[in-house]
């Protein structure tokens, strides 16, 4: 049997990586996850306490396509703690993940053939799900001295219908500050391009507050998830803001496409809001593995870093030392038993001389990784 053109998408090479770790493990080896961008951590305590009364409670069968109204109200009081708006909550949109969300939004804004500008380098899915989806990712090179993200000249002549950018972003941790960001709104805007604002590391931040797309205007379309900063990867929940003329829209393919997101994790979601001290205390661990990275990773020859605003990644620029990242990944996994992802993931351009390190994992992995990196940095 055919399977489709638009089938034809490129692997995700972080799980390629994980893979690689995983066989290594079962061979018997200890490995250090430098790959994978999820928390060590699991669920905060009150989540599970939560889910376990409701499921002795009752069948957790569907719940209304856009999600139990308590948890897209207390998603609504999220932006007024974290960023000073009063959201209506009929605005949120509870998602299977954000991935679950890029699905819905891309099928709400775009037709077939769209042209839609991500950030290169950037969160791979995104060109994947657009590929799938029949639409045409158009890679925007963004330079360093932007920090890596997109900035209105990158898509003046590119005849976009939509515009897709993160902050903190995937896999520099570089932020849009709120200048930067209105700026983009508003060329978005006059180019007749949708704005998305992938906002799935706020809240794992570390010298400023990051700016929601929100703050500059209403017609965007926000997509967050509780996989990062709530520490909930494997739960599948997230969420996304729509304009109010959307909302409607967005509930028609929701309905159909996923019925409703899993009632199970919508329950711990909303529990996991409040586990204030125990987010706060995952922060610190990452805010310690960050120090102790932007230390030891110089120290063990990749010079080429720039300290990251948010969510917990460097992405190194390792030009000196290879032409092929994938390559290098490899024997790093195999001579030092560190798992690391080839920038090639982020940036099919130049992204065979990029590493992204991750510091998302427990701090004695963070030291050993480093120690580890050291030695191997000091055969070569
Ligand atoms: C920038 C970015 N957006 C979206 C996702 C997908 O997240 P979720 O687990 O909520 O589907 C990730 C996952 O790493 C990511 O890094």
């Amino acid at each position: 049997m055919r399977t489709s053109r638009r089938s034809d998408v490129d692997p995700f090479i972080v799980m390629d990586v994980m893979e690689a770790a995983r066989a290594a493990e079962s061979a018997g080896r200890h490995i250090i996850h430098m790959e994978v961008g999820q928390p060590g951590t699991g669920a905060p305590q009150a989540a599970i306490r939560a889910l376990e009364r409701a499921m002795s409670d009752g069948p957790l069968g569907y719940t209304v396509a856009l999600g139990l109204p308590a948890l897209r109200a207390r998603i609504a009081r999220l932006y007024g703690d974290w960023y000073n708006i009063d959201l209506n909550p009929d605005r949120v949109i509870v998602t299977s993940g954000a991935s679950g969300g890029f699905i819905l939004a891309f099928n709400a804004l775009f037709d077939s053939g769209d042209r839609i500008g991500i950030g290169a380098p950037g969160y791979p899915s995104y060109r994947q799900i657009l590929t799938g989806l029949g639409l045409t990712p158009v890679d925007l090179q963004t330079a360093a001295a932007n920090r890596y993200q997109p900035v209105p000249d990158d898509f003046a002549d590119q005849d976009l219908q939509g515009l897709l950018v993160a902050s903190p972003a995937n896999p520099t941790g570089t932020m849009l500050d709120r200048a930067t960001m209105a700026h983009l709104v508003g060329a978005a805007k006059e180019a007749g391009a949708s704005f998305i604002s992938d906002e799935i590391y706020h809240g794992i931040e570390y010298e400023a507050k990051a700016i929601s797309a929100l703050n500059v205007s209403d017609d965007v379309y926000v997509i967050n998830s509780f996989s990062k900063y709530f520490s909930m990867t494997g739960w599948r929940a997230g969420w996304m803001v729509v304009p109010e003329d959307h909302i409607r829209v967005v509930e028609r393919l929701a309905q159909n496409m996923f019925i409703c997101p899993p009632h199970a994790s919508q329950v711990a979601a909303l529990a996991a809001m409040d586990a204030t001290g125990e987010l706060e205390a995952n922060l610190d661990v990452y805010r310690t593995n960050r120090a102790l990275m932007l230390e030891g990773l110089p120290k063990a020859g990749f010079t080429r870093i720039a300290p990251p605003d948010g969510a917990f990644y460097v992405y190194a620029d390792v030009s000196e030392l290879t032409n092929d990242s994938r390559a290098f990944a490899a024997q790093i996994l195999d001579v030092a038993g560190v798992a690391v992802t080839p920038g090639l993931d982020f940036d099919p351009v130049r992204g065979h001389q990029t590493l992204r390190f991750s510091y998302a994992r427990k701090t004695e992995d963070i030291v050993e990784g480093l120690s580890r990196l050291k030695d191997f940095m000091d055969q070569r």
